[in-house]
């Protein structure tokens, strides 16, 4: 009798373990969804301003908790809705990489139109918290990549870089790196100690500076991210990263096809949603039945965002895939989107109407 009333408390005991471990498991789940969904606040724990258009942050769990790991060259998501404004969200790289991070460090552009880089310079100051959504991105570098790894930067495209040079660093794996990183003078290069201090204690780090304005700098320096300086560097057994606004990657692009590199040896990134410049034209849309118009903007993600669809953009560079949308009628890509579309699909972010064009979320 005693062994039976055991028995069954201990059966008892169990389920209500198991009961348990499902609800927890559960309630993890839900939560994993929502920060998915809503982010996580994190705290800025220090702002500082690196030029006069270049916002350096680091972000730190609110309890000092480790963050989630990410790979170099991912960019995080914020999420932010100042009052009387639409939510906004925007990427940005993440400009350090740490194996175990306890602080995400970004480097943000003050954008003359950019209502989230505008708002973050007057509001990003230590203590306030942000929304974040968990890093993301395929711009990676990894550990195959090699065995000579050029890096090219335009202005704020060397926040990516910068946490790739961290990551070669932890484990160069007798790989070398050479970081070409364009600017208009020496003030206008981000981490420019920083990055020559690591080439003076690392011989297998090449860094050179390519300034366009700068007569006070070191002969080496002067000139532009051109054809030459590329010619100088890239050999067959080259892969390059470039992150850069569209003028600088299209050069690039052309410069290293020109040298015969292959493209499945050459990764980039455009940064920024102003980076493709006025677009041209005015036309129809029907935005799921709704008559809404495209006036020029650069691409038909800002035409859509001005008129208040609430759409989805991740990273305005081609690459999430968040804008995607079907699409009936021709548009003009802008840039090239880094995912294979099925027919009838665009990325909003990419392109600009050719004609009247019928438009539904997917
Ligand atoms: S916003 Fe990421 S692909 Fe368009």
């Amino acid at each position: 009798m005693i062994y039976l009333a055991a028995l069954l408390i201990g059966l008892s005991l169990l389920g209500a373990l198991a009961t348990l471990a499902i609800s927890l498991h559960g309630l993890w789940l839900w939560w994993q969804g929502r920060q998915q969904r809503l982010g996580r606040r994190l705290r800025i724990r220090r702002s500082q301003w690196l030029s006069e258009d270049l916002l350096h942050l680091e972000l730190v769990h609110p309890w000092r908790l480790p963050l989630p790991r990410f790979a170099p060259g991912q960019f995080l998501t914020i999420l932010a809705q100042p009052p009387g404004s639409r939510p906004m969200r925007r990427c940005y790289s993440l400009a350090a990489w740490h194996s175990r991070p306890w602080q995400y460090q970004l480097c943000i552009k003050r954008e003359a139109l950019g209502r989230m880089s505008q708002w973050l310079a007057e509001q990003a100051q230590p203590g306030r918290s942000l929304r974040i959504l968990p890093p993301a991105g395929h711009f990676t570098l990894e550990s195959q990549h090699g065995p000579h790894l050029v890096l090219i930067a335009g202005g704020v495209g060397i926040t990516p870089m910068r946490a790739m040079l961290h990551a070669w660093l932890k484990r160069p794996g007798g790989r070398r790196l050479t970081l070409l990183y364009g600017g208009r003078d020496q003030a206008a290069l981000a981490y420019h100690q920083e990055l020559l201090t690591l080439a003076a204690a690392h011989p297998e780090f090449d860094y050179r500076p390519a300034l366009s304005r700068d007569s006070q700098a070191p002969s080496a320096w002067q000139g532009r991210l051109d054809r030459q300086r590329l010619s100088e560097i890239v050999t067959a057994d080259s892969e390059v990263f470039i992150c850069a606004g569209d003028a600088l990657l299209k050069a690039c692009l052309a410069h290293l096809s020109d040298l015969g590199l292959p493209d499945s040896r050459v990764h980039w990134e455009a940064f920024g949603a102003g980076a493709l410049g006025a677009g041209a034209g005015q036309f129809a849309l029907d935005w799921q039945g709704e008559a809404l118009d495209y006036n020029g903007q650069p691409s038909l993600l800002h035409a859509l965002h001005e008129q208040g669809v609430e759409l989805a953009a991740d990273c305005w560079g081609g690459h999430c895939g968040s804008c995607r949308l079907g699409c009936k009628g021709a548009v003009e890509w802008r840039q090239q989107p880094a995912l294979a579309l099925p027919a009838g699909q665009i990325l909003a972010c990419c392109c600009i109407p050719k004609e009247p064009l019928q438009l539904v979320r997917l």
